[in-house]
């Protein structure tokens, strides 16, 4: 795991904090998909990141073997694969089912890293990420989690944690654990810091890894805002840099690692070239005050006799 700065995890295994996201909604032509990741484990990228509910899997998978192939890479073991379980498979007795199906579509023996990825359970037939609010039922985080361990006991998922958990649920999976959380997956870019959820985090030994780094613009729940915002734009041509490094290079700064999606060579460049310059102490402070606003909110998880009568209900008031 060569090239870009790594952490180690609370598991002792060490992660790339530099990782290529893989979620595109509308979905991308799997060629284009393939094709992209094999062009990133060219240029040097060594972590992806992809869930049962992103449809990349087998894609991801197909672009491992043919960077074998082609002797890009020795081996799988170069590289850090996260994937997540779904929340139609978030029922104890569904976890290790969820996993095997991962593993099968991408063709791995394990994952580096298998994550819970909301915190909220639907029906068994619920696969999509169109969410049919009357399949939600009540999250068993206790069951739930403990098969998540059974994971890793099993040597299927090398570190297992969450994505979307509150500070407040992370406590509650807490008081249940047997092995901690490695990991917890939020949203994080300039304009929705995770100040508090960072502090909690970190007071937990839990790493914060940051989706949507650069406001997730292409996805359903993201915006253009990040990427249009006039303040990250003077700091961006005042360094000779594009927004887009400038909001890596904050993310890698504040010690989380971050999961920018790109499907194209260039940008997929651009985004490795921040680890040899720094941001000034006021461009810092510039970005610390940005207004904050969460994207991705939820909503479709929120019903009137759910478990989550509000947004939020959902991020326990961290909106
Ligand atoms: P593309 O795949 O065409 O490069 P996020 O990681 O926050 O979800 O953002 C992903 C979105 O940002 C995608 O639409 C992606 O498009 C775009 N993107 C990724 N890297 C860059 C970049 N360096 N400059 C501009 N847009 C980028």
């Amino acid at each position: 795991m060569s090239g870009t700065p790594v952490t180690n995890l609370n598991t002792g295994r060490k992660m790339p904090l530099l990782g290529m996201g893989t979620a595109a909604f509308p979905l991308a032509a799997t060629e284009l998909v393939e094709s992209s990741i094999v062009t990133a484990i060219e240029l040097g990228y060594r972590h992806f990141d992809t869930a049962s509910v992103y449809e990349t899997e087998a894609s991801l998978g197909r672009a491992i073997s043919e960077a074998i192939r082609r002797g890009l890479i020795g081996s799988r073991d170069e590289l850090f694969v996260t994937s997540k379980l779904w929340c139609g498979y978030a029922h104890p007795d569904f976890v290790l089912q969820g996993l095997h199906e991962s593993l099968k579509d991408l063709g791995l023996g394990y994952v580096d890293l298998y994550l819970i990825h909301f915190p909220a359970c639907l029906k068994r037939t619920q696969k999509s990420f169109l969410v049919n609010k009357d399949n939600l039922l009540p999250l068993d985080v206790k069951g739930t989690w403990a098969a998540m361990e059974e994971c890793q006991r099993l040597g299927l998922a090398r570190s297992i944690g969450v994505s979307n958990f509150s500070c407040k649920k992370l406590t509650g999976l807490l008081a249940h654990a047997t092995i901690p959380p490695a990991v917890n997956q939020v949203e994080m870019h300039p304009l929705w810091q995770q100040r508090k959820l960072r502090e909690c985090c970190t007071e937990k030994g839990i790493h914060v890894s940051a989706y949507s780094p650069l406001g997730g613009k292409e996805c359903l729940w993201g915006s253009s805002a990040v990427m249009d915002s006039v303040e990250l734009k003077d700091i961006a041509q005042a360094k000779g840099k594009s927004i887009a490094q400038v909001c890596l290079r904050w993310a890698f700064e504040q010690g989380v690692s971050f999961l920018p999606k790109s499907f194209n060579k260039d940008r997929l460049k651009e985004n490795m070239e921040i680890f040899d310059w720094k941001l000034s102490e006021e461009e810092l402070q510039k970005i610390s005050q940005l207004p904050q606003q969460r994207f991705f909110t939820g909503e479709k998880f929120v019903s009137e006799d759910g478990l989550f009568k509000s947004v939020a209900d959902i991020w326990d008031g961290e909106v």
